[in-house]
């Protein structure tokens, strides 16, 4: 298994690009499952989710030619509605081929996705919605098998609101017969990016982006061309690499707009964020200043931003409380910290963190996407050599993040076959 080795102290100074929104992504991969003809995929981020997701769609016969930044896909003549255990069990994503399969083919047979590394994450409201449009639904021998010669729209309400539950129900709704109601739908830019990509396959899709989601379907869809926008996560991720160097950079088409709370939280630690055209500047300009801010769902502060923003809260001058409120288990990167040296109580779902403190090399492991990105900002401001150990969990969310980073000034090497 590859790591990312980083020799710390480096000031970040220069440009990097944003590549496209691996979330947004995979539901748009998903979609194509709506209607046959060849779609088009621009801007893909090279990723090992999105190479899952084609292998996932081979599976189910469709034609994949992927060659990030574009990706092609064509309807095959043999459609197999079944997602194996295999596929679903590398990315819980693949879940999203649910709601299309079902309303284009009429059945499909998809793997439960089960627990994992951040929490339980169920997919019962992916299901209830479902069964809401008409759908049978029986859970067999760890498969959902779903069945319906023709969904028919109706009013669904959320318990809460979730992302990838909203995904597969507007997808599944696009061919169903009538009109169909996302009440207490996620709000997430990526939800409402597939909104315009169900509109631009015929069907008619209002108030994606809000919590109230209007669909109505249509008999057939069309295939698509698309390109897929900045990953805002991505962008998030370097401006705090950025700030914790004392670095100024640049980043290249970077979607400001999708990132406010982000920003906000930023500029209130003390970083500079300035757009330049397409691009944003960000600049570290003094000491940093502790905060105290919980997760919420879109357009509150991500989840997937905590773990990058707990690291930088290490290094600010007093002490910063974050508190988890998506995920259960979203702190596994505070005990790989504190090997570094960060100084981290936590209590259930609340993590206090004492800054500033002075971080040291470590070899450091961490089991998710998000706690890797912290662990790989840790090390380029602790003191002598990070070895951040099975970055496949990097690689999933991240292009070349340590090729994006020492073109910035960053000493950061794969070394291909670490041993953990
Ligand atoms: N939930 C349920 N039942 C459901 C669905 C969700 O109880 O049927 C709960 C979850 O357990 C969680 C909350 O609702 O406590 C919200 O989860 P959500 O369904 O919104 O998460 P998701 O759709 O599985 C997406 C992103 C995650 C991101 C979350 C929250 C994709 C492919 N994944 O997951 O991204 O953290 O929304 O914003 O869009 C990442 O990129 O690192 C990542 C984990």
């Amino acid at each position: 298994m590859d790591s990312i080795r980083i020799r710390g102290g480096k000031r970040l100074a220069g440009t990097i690009h944003i590549s496209g929104a691996k979330n947004a992504a995979l539901p748009i991969l998903c979609a194509t499952l709506l209607s046959d003809g060849e779609s088009l995929l621009r801007n893909v981020p090279k990723l090992r989710d999105i190479d899952t997701t084609a292998a996932l769609l081979r599976f189910l016969g469709r034609d994949v030619s992927s060659e990030p930044p574009s990706v092609h896909i064509k309807g095959g003549a043999n459609v197999r509605p079944e997602a194996p255990y295999e596929l679903v069990k590398q990315m819980r994503a693949s879940v999203m081929v649910l709601g299309p399969l079902l309303a284009r083919y009429g059945r499909a047979k998809v793997s439960l996705p089960g627990g994992c590394q951040i929490g339980s994450r169920p997919v019962d409201q992916h299901l209830k919605g479902l069964e809401r449009l008409g759908a049978n639904i029986k859970l067999e021998r760890g498969y959902i098998v779903a069945s319906c010669p023709r969904l028919r729209g109706a009013e669904i309400v959320f318990d809460m609101p979730t992302v990838t539950g909203t995904e597969n129900l507007m997808m599944a709704a696009a061919l169903a017969k009538g009109r169909t109601t996302l009440v207490n739908a996620a709000k997430e830019p990526e939800v409402e990016e597939l909104g315009r990509i169900i509109n631009k396959m015929g069907a008619r899709v209002t108030g994606a982006g809000t919590d109230v989601i209007e669909i109505e379907g249509r008999d057939e869809l069309a295939p698509f061309d698309h390109a897929i926008t900045a990953d805002r996560i991505e962008a998030g991720t370097y401006m705090v690499a950025a700030a914790a160097t004392g670095g100024d950079v640049l980043l290249e088409n970077c979607p400001l707009e999708d990132l406010q709370s982000t920003c906000a939280l930023l500029r209130k630690m003390g970083v500079e964020i300035t757009r330049e055209g397409t691009a944003a500047r960000v600049r570290r300009l003094g000491a940093l200043r502790p905060i105290e801010v919980s997760t919420e769902p879109h357009p509150g502060f991500p989840t997937d931003m905590q773990a990058q923003i707990m690291t930088l809260s290490c290094l600010a001058e007093g002490t910063s409380i974050m508190t988890e409120t998506i995920f259960e288990n979203r702190f596994m990167h505070v005990p790989e910290l504190a090997r570094m040296g960060a100084s981290i109580e936590t209590d259930g779902n609340k993590a206090t963190i004492h800054g500033p403190c002075a971080l040291e090399g470590a070899k450091v492991m961490a089991t998710d996407l998000r706690a890797s990105a912290s662990l790989v900002i840790a090390g380029l401001v602790a003191a002598g050599e990070t070895e951040v150990l099975r970055v496949y969990h990097l690689d999933r969310g991240y292009e070349q993040m340590e090729e994006k980073l020492a073109a910035a000034g960053a000493d950061t090497v794969r070394v291909h076959n670490a041993t953990a």
